[in-house]
């Protein structure tokens, strides 16, 4: 994990040359013939062009893929094997009556986020308290003991730094991994994503880790009312003040959405409760019906979760600056860009970040940033050439994956569609909005105007506290 810290104020340090592991890679590239038979005179455009051609995803191919994702949606709800798991949320959309003052743990990337939100009725939210805590590499591949006290030392800080009394609280638990659910507050974790490896978790209830770990620091008044994913977060955010939002999708360091499902397409699930209707927690990151390229056989390389996660490495956050460097290394490796003197920039895995790639494309010279001042204009065009390629792609993707979604829920696209969607790569990376737009115009036509994306910024937690109201106001 500690690679994945080194960012480029770093890599100026970092002037040793390759390790063994790095050679490694490098020498795995050229077996895949990545590093061989281009001439140099126009052999940077040549490239430029392949790297457009296998980072392309068309309308046409879009659409088989549109077909592939239906099918193992059906699949997973039905409860055989698929690539998209179709995890039942035993939750449904709040109705934005739900009253009352409630607390939330928000979980997911690399921090926590304690919050407090009065719920005041008719759609209106007023946030009381937030705290922020960024997660250690220590603590995300520590033991589960270290990681929950973890947890419950920064909802005491919580209370402590925003001067809230000690009382019995219902709480929502944002957490934001693929967990199976046998009830709206109890759920075992089926294996940690997004560079997560916390020992001693995966195959067990969370909730009751986090109770006991609030136990023993003395916080057995917290009351875990409900365990949910941070696209169910983000639906009930967005459906609590409007009610055509029936999609929610997180877009930052991973990649997932969730929708509405009627209670009697759920075939795996056998409960016998009046609800109509059940949030269906895709883990679509999973889905792995999409073609590849070479670069993405090499990302797989030094992954944590070889063969996993398929589609969320080619969409998300947590991979796309590491696309970029590959396919900046090979260009270095075939002497196409790059002065030589700061080959080492790109050497570490993980050392060109999403953040960076989204500050050049903003027309930040990063680079200069970093002290360094030799880039060539071409170097800089074939940089920013390449984080074009690997966000739009990633745009792409998602906007397929939206359209998917939306046409299973609405085949011919008679309703409105408002999809709550939150994450620093769609909040931040510059144009990726409007990619998603033109893709669903692109493989929709007209009809694609039913959809509009709503930014719900913060959604995963506010949407546990209203959750939380929710399974609460149930018991009374
Ligand atoms: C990963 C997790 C998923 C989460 C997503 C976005 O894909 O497996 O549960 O929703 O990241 O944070």
């Amino acid at each position: 994990m500690g690679s994945r810290v080194c960012v480029l104020q770093n890599i100026g340090c970092s002037k040793s040359g390759p390790s063994l592991f790095e050679n490694s890679l490098i020498g795995f590239l050229i077996g895949l013939n990545i590093t061989k038979g281009w001439d140099m005179a126009d052999s940077t455009e040549r490239f430029l062009k392949d790297i457009k051609d296998i980072f392309s995803l068309t309308a046409e191919n879009a659409r088989g893929v549109m077909v592939r994702f239906h099918r193992e949606m059906e699949l997973g709800l039905s409860g055989e094997k698929s690539s998209l798991k179709m995890l039942p949320s035993f939750v449904h959309r709040p109705k934005g009556t739900e009253k009352g003052t409630f607390l939330a743990i928000d979980l997911g990337g690399t921090n926590i986020r304690v919050l407090a939100i009065r719920l005041l009725g008719d759609g209106v939210i007023e946030p009381v308290a937030l705290s922020r805590f960024t997660i250690s590499d220590e603590v995300m591949t520590g033991t589960g003991d270290m990681f929950f006290d973890f947890i419950a030392g920064c909802i005491e800080v919580f209370f402590r730094e925003n001067n809230i009394t000690k009382q019995p609280f219902n709480l929502g638990f944002t957490f934001s991994f693929p967990v199976v659910q046998s009830s709206v507050n109890s759920g075992l974790l089926i294996s940690w994503t997004k560079g997560f490896s916390v020992s001693g978790v995966e195959g067990k209830d969370v909730v009751a880790l986090l109770n006991d770990a609030l136990i023993r620091n003395r916080m057995g008044f917290i009351h875990i009312s409900a365990l949910i994913n941070d696209t169910v977060g983000t639906i009930a955010a967005g459906s609590y003040s409007n009610p055509l939002c029936d999609m929610g999708v997180i877009l930052g360091t991973g990649t997932n959405a969730c929708y509405p499902e009627k209670i009697d397409k759920i075939g795996k699930y056998s409960g016998s409760d009046a609800l109509d209707e059940m949030i269906i927690n895709i883990e679509w990151g999973g889905f792995d019906k999409l073609e590849r390229n070479r670069y993405d056989e090499a990302l797989e390389v030094n992954s944590q979760n070889p063969g996993e996660q398929r589609l969320e490495k080619m969409v998300s956050g947590m991979y796309l600056g590491e696309i970029a460097r590959l396919i900046i290394i090979d260009m270095i490796e075939k002497g196409l860009i790059i002065s030589r003197e700061i080959k080492s920039l790109f050497m570490l895995p993980y050392s060109l970040t999403t953040k960076h790639l989204s500050l050049f494309a903003s027309g930040i010279d990063i680079f200069k940033a970093a002290g360094v001042d030799n880039l060539s204009d071409k170097d800089i065009r074939c940089i920013r050439e390449i984080a074009n390629l690997v966000s739009t792609r990633s745009a792409r993707i998602a906007a397929t994956a939206i359209a998917s979604v939306v046409t299973w829920m609405d085949h011919g696209l008679q309703y409105s569609h408002h999809i709550a969607i939150d994450g620093s790569l769609f909040e931040k990376y510059p144009g990726y909005k409007d990619i998603m737009e033109s893709m669903f115009h692109e493989i929709l036509g007209d009809p694609s105007e039913k959809i509009r994306l709503v930014p719900t910024h913060d959604g995963s937690g506010t949407g546990a506290a209203i959750i939380a109201a929710l399974e609460s106001l149930k018991k009374r």
